[in-house]
């Protein structure tokens, strides 16, 4: 592990099963407390393939990636989903709500299983209002079901879910890809002020270079990753 380095991946190695199977490897990625980074890269070099990694969705097969000094692959997968809880705020880029459960059940959901997170919150269900709001989702929404939401409405509980006890790292993927120009300027400038307020590590794709002047680093796929596609 090295020093400062709140994620870290040495020699990882995945590849999706399957019979056009595709292989991503990435000899060194390291990303240091408090700094965030722009992921670049063309749609299929493997970005939300790298931040599953990152997040303990999916195991490595070979080499390691550490995130906040734990080793991913010597948790179990229980132990892995509560650290991933704890730690990272995650937007999916196909946001993975709850379609049956409420917009604020989705937003509080991570905080069962994290309690340094729900300590930060002293009155979560206000702190959702609060997200709701400064994301501009309409009032009077929070017990709509998510099934029942418009697609950027639906991104924008993911984002607060994400957002929701301040951890200590975000994983981004593409989470401003349905929203207008200004929900979208909403979303940057409410995220780039926890994550100034709170030190949070931040790594988000984007397939909009102009937004790189907003982060202290850009890093393209192809300067980290090495990729194999075989068809069979
Ligand atoms: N769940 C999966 N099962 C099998 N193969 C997958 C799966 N997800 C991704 N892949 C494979 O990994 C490759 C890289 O996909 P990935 O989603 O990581 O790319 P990406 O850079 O995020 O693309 P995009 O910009 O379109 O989101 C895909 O071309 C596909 O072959
Ligand atoms: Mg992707």
């Amino acid at each position: 592990m090295s020093k400062d380095s709140i994620i870290d991946l040495k020699d990882a190695r995945f590849r999706w099963p399957g019979r056009a199977s595709f292989a991503l490897s990435v000899p060194e990625f390291l990303v240091e407390k408090g700094q965030s980074v722009l992921l670049l890269g063309e749609s299929g070099s493997g970005k939300s393939t790298l931040l599953s990694m990152i997040c303990g969705t999916i195991l490595a097969d070979s080499g390691s990636v550490s995130v906040n000094g734990t080793d991913l692959k010597t948790l179990s997968g229980w132990s892995r989903d509560r650290f991933r809880a704890e730690q990272i705020g995650v937007i999916f880029q196909q946001f993975n709500l709850l379609p049956f459960g409420s917009v604020t059940d989705n937003i509080l959901l991570p905080l069962k299983f994290a309690p340094s997170r729900r300590k930060r919150c002293h009155n979560p269900s206000r702190q959702a209002a609060e997200l709701c709001q400064a994301l501009g989702l309409p009032e009077g929404i929070a017990s709509s079901k998510a099934a029942n939401l418009s697609v950027g409405q639906q991104q924008r509980v993911a984002v607060a879910r994400a957002l929701i006890g301040a951890p200590p790292i975000l994983i981004a993927d593409e989470p401003t890809s349905s929203l207008d120009e200004l929900a979208q300027s909403n979303f940057l400038d409410l995220m780039f002020h926890q994550v100034a307020a709170q030190e949070t590590t931040l790594i988000m794709v984007s397939h909009d270079p102009r937004l790189a002047d907003r982060f202290d680093r850009t890093v393209h796929m192809n300067d980290i990753a090495t990729i194999q596609r075989q068809a069979s």
